[in-house]
């Protein structure tokens, strides 16, 4: 499922192409989602789904209109509203954000001024911003990882039943032994990959054993009657206190799941418990992705996977081209998850993608692959 290394720059028609599908797969999304739906305040940790469309497109303006063509906001106040870092999600609903029909038309009169440059641009190459499209692949990207947490606002509002009816995983899948040994981890050259994933740098590990597979239901299921959720020994002393503050028993929508598929929604706590009741231990993030690098195990598209890794800045960090989407997160808050779920788009679900959370969120589509020491 990986997007590969272009061995040359997209074409304009491409990258519109692109942007085409990106706009209909949003679109699509929220056909069957009322006005009334679109504005609701669905949780304090989701945005309003139309916050979500108008930002959007603000972003699509942002970066393809009023970076590469040098214009004014369409809106001056649209900075206020819809930069991600002015307000927290649970405020947006109170704020004075675009109606529904307001935000489709912001939308679609955003892609067609952007369609009408990329039509005129000359690609400066030596700009780091139009190299490989770059700006064209970051705008894609936000647009198609939205898709994914507006995925989880329908979710949370019972208005979609997210589920991956597709995926079967083995109930014991099969260790993969990674000898130790020397790896790349992140990339320099994947062209659309995000600075948090670079630079490629060399990191040495020790062996280890990972499963061929995430945890499926019914492995969890057994945690779960094995008394997983009352064992203190499995989880952390904040796993632990998060627990027993939340009075939690099973994952969020447990009762309609099916055996076979990955376990979901599960938090980092949860997943390091079970972990634990398993005798074995979540990957690291190096781990992960030298698993997927060498041992070509098929890691991607199933369900987000927690790492024991906190969210950092690879040796020689370099922000690009903004300090937001990535640097502001580093640091012991956030732990890394891996591999892209089922809702997430190939493009963006690649090898080398970090994605990171709270340990105690369970909105994610996150489940989790068991390692050990070998
Ligand atoms: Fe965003």
């Amino acid at each position: 499922m990986t997007t590969g290394v272009r061995e040359r720059a997209p074409t304009k028609q491409e990258l519109a192409a692109a942007l085409k599908r990106a706009r209909e797969s949003t679109l699509r999304l929220v056909e069957p989602v009322t006005d009334e739906q679109l504005v609701a305040q669905v949780s304090p940790i989701m945005s309003p789904l139309v916050w979500d469309l108008a930002h959007i497109g603000w972003f699509e303006e942002l970066w393809l209109i009023r970076r590469l063509a040098g214009s004014e906001p369409s809106l001056e106040r649209f900075d206020h509203l819809y930069d991600a870092f002015q307000h927290p999600r649970g405020e947006r609903s109170s704020l004075p954000i675009l109606t529904p029909p307001d935000a489709r038309a912001y939308l679609a009169d955003v892609r067609r001024r952007a369609l009408e440059i990329l039509d005129d641009i000359e690609f400066d190459y030596s700009d780091p911003l139009l190299r490989d499209g770059y700006v064209y692949g970051l705008v894609l990207q936000h647009e198609l990882q939205h898709q994914e947490t507006m995925l989880q606002t329908l979710q949370l509002a019972g208005v979609a039943h997210a589920r991956h009816d597709q995926l079967r995983v083995p109930p014991r899948p099969a260790d993969v032994l990674v000898p130790a040994g020397s790896f790349t981890l992140g990339t320099n050259d994947e062209p659309w990959a995000y600075d948090n994933e670079r630079p490629a740098h060399v990191v040495e590990l020790p062996a280890f054993t990972i499963e061929r597979h995430p945890v499926a239901n019914e492995r969890f299921a057994e945690f779960i009657e094995n008394g997983g959720y009352r064992t203190r020994r499995y989880w952390s002393d904040d796993g632990w206190e998060w627990l027993q503050a939340e009075c939690i028993e099973a994952p969020p929508y447990w009762e309609a799941v099916s055996p076979a598929e990955p376990v979901q929604h599960i938090s980092f706590y949860e997943a390091e418990a079970v972990a634990a009741w398993a005798g074995k231990r979540l990957p690291t993030e190096a781990e992960w992705e030298k698993a997927a690098k060498c041992a070509a195990v098929d890691m991607l598209g199933e369900v987000w996977e927690w790492t024991s890794s906190a969210f950092t800045g690879y040796p020689g960090f370099t922000v690009f081209p903004y300090a937001e989407y990535s640097e502001v997160f580093f640091g012991d808050e956030h732990r890394v998850l891996r591999g892209g779920s089922w809702a997430t788009d190939p493009l963006v679900a690649r090898v080398t993608f970090r994605n990171w959370d709270y340990p105690q969120r369970r909105q994610l589509f996150s489940g989790v692959r068991l390692a050990a020491d070998a």
